[in-house]
C-alpha cells in the first residue's frame, strides 16, 4: 500500500452527491412509512370517485418522516391524475390566512391578487378550487398564528381532503370549536423509528451521497447510535454530512471514527435549532414529575402518555435521568417485590430555598 492511498487528491470528493444529504431532499423510496402512507391515501381516495375525501391530522416528533411520506403521497397523485390537485402549504413559512390564501394562488396559477383582500382571495379561490377535487396538506399547522382560512375551506370547498402536520397532537384541542366540529379529523400517530429503522434509512440515504465504500464500519455505526440517541433523522442526516466535511478537510478518503467524533462535537449547533422542540418536551416532563411526585418511573411514564407524550419508554428514561444529572428532580432506586424501579421525585424545595 503506497503511501499517498488514502489521501484525497484536489478534484478528488467523499461525496457523490451532497444534495442528497439535505434535509428537503425527496429520497425515491421512504421505507418503514407504508402503512402511514396507506391511511393518507385512504382519506384522499374518495375524492378519486369526485366524493367529498376525509380529514386526518398527522402527529409525531421532529424527525420522523411526517413531511417525507406525505410529500410522497402528494406527489404520486400529482404523477398519476389530474382529476386530483395536491397542495403543500408549509406554515412555519405562511402563518397567517392571507399568506395562506396567496399562497394557494401562487399554486393553482393565479397571478391578480395584488391589491386583494382576505375576502377577496377566498373567493378567488373558492371559484377556482371548486372544479376539482384537492388535497389540502397543511405542514407544521401549530405554528400558525390564525386559522380561519380553514374554517373557510371547511366550508365552502366540497370536494377536498385535508392532511394537517404537527408535533403536537393536542393542537386540535385548541381549536376553535367551529373548525374542530367540521374538521373532524383522523389521528395517525408518527412513532418513532427504532434502532434498526434508522440504520436502514442512513444506510440507503449514505449510497446516494457518499462515494461507494468511503466509510469505516465504526464510524458509521457511530452516526447511527447517535441518531437513534436523538430520534431524529434529521440528526444522522447532519452527523453523516459533517463527517464528510472532516475528512475531506483533513484530505482523507476514508470517513473515520475521528471525524465522526469532531461532527458529533459539532452537534450543538444542530440541537440549539431544535431547542424549541427538546425544550418543550422536557418542560412538560418536569411539570409532570412536580405533579406526580413519589410516582415509579413507569407510572409516570403511563401518565406522560396518557396526556400526549410521544416518545418512547427508553427515552423517556433517558430524559429523567438528564433531568435528575442537571439536578432539576430527585431520583431513587429502589427493590420492592416486583424488583428494581425508581422512584421520582420533585426537588426538595427546602434545600434549594437556602
Ligand atoms: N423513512 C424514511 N426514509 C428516508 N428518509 C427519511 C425517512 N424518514 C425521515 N427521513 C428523512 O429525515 C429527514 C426528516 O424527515 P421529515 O422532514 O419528514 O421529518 P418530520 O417528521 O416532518 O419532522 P418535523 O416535525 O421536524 O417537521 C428528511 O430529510 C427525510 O428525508
Ligand atoms: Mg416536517
Amino acid at each position: 500500500m503506497g503511501v499517498w492511498d488514502d489521501v484525497l487528491r484536489e478534484n478528488e470528493s467523499v461525496f457523490r452527491d451532497p444534495v442528497a444529504l439535505s434535509y428537503d431532499y425527496l429520497p425515491k423510496l421512504v421505507p418503514f412509512r407504508e402503512n402511514e402512507q396507506k391511511r393518507v391515501a385512504a382519506c384522499i381516495k374518495p375524492l378519486f370517485s369526485r366524493q367529498g375525501g376525509r380529514n386526518i391530522l398527522v402527529y409525531g416528533l421532529p424527525g420522523v418522516g411526517k413531511t417525507v411520506a406525505i410529500r410522497h403521497v402528494l406527489n404520486e397523485i400529482e404523477e398519476h391524475t389530474e382529476d386530483v390537485i395536491p397542495l403543500y402549504i408549509n406554515c412555519w413559512k405562511k402563518n397567517t390566512s392571507y399568506k395562506i390564501l396567496l399562497e394557494i394562488c401562487d399554486l393553482i396559477g393565479y397571478k391578480f391578487t395584488h391589491n386583494k383582500t382576505t375576502t377577496d382571495l377566498f373567493a378567488v379561490v373558492k371559484e377556482k378550487v371548486n372544479k376539482y377535487s384537492v388535497v389540502f396538506c397543511f405542514d407544521e399547522v401549530d405554528k400558525l398564528e390564525d386559522s380561519d382560512f380553514l374554517y373557510f375551506i371547511l366550508e365552502d370547498i366540497y370536494r377536498t381532503s385535508l392532511v394537517l402536520i404537527t408535533n403536537y397532537k393536542n393542537w386540535l384541542a385548541a381549536l376553535d370549536e367551529r373548525i374542530k366540529s367540521r374538521l373532524t379529523p383522523e389521528l395517525l400517530e408518527f412513532r418513532p423509528y427504532n434502532d434498526n429503522e434508522i440504520s436502514e434509512i442512513l444506510k440507503q440515504r449514505l449510497q446516494y451521497a457518499f462515494v461507494s465504500s468511503v466509510w469505516q464500519d465504526d464510524a458509521l455505526s457511530h452516526v447511527i447510535q447517535q441518531t437513534a440517541h436523538y430520534e431524529d433523522v434529521r440528526a444522522g442526516l447532519y452527523l453523516l454530512k459533517e463527517s464528510g466535511i472532516c475528512a475531506e478537510e483533513a484530505s482523507s478518503k476514508k470517513i473515520t471514527m475521528e471525524h465522526v467524533q469532531k461532527a458529533v462535537g459539532k452537534m450543538q449547533e444542530f440541537t440549539i435549532k431544535q431547542t424549541q422542540e427538546l425544550e418543550g418536551d422536557v418542560k412538560f416532563i418536569l411539570s409532570l414529575v412536580n405533579e406526580h411526585s413519589g410516582k415509579k418511573i413507569g407510572e409516570l411514564y403511563d401518565v406522560y402518555k396518557e396526556k400526549g407524550g410521544l416518545r418512547a419508554y427508553k427515552s423517556f428514561q433517558r430524559k429523567i435521568n438528564a433531568l435528575a444529572e442537571a439536578s432539576f428532580i430527585d431520583v431513587e432506586k429502589v427493590t420492592g417485590s416486583g424488583g428494581n424501579t425508581t422512584i421520582v421525585r420533585q426537588k426538595d424545595k427546602k434545600l434549594t430555598e437556602f
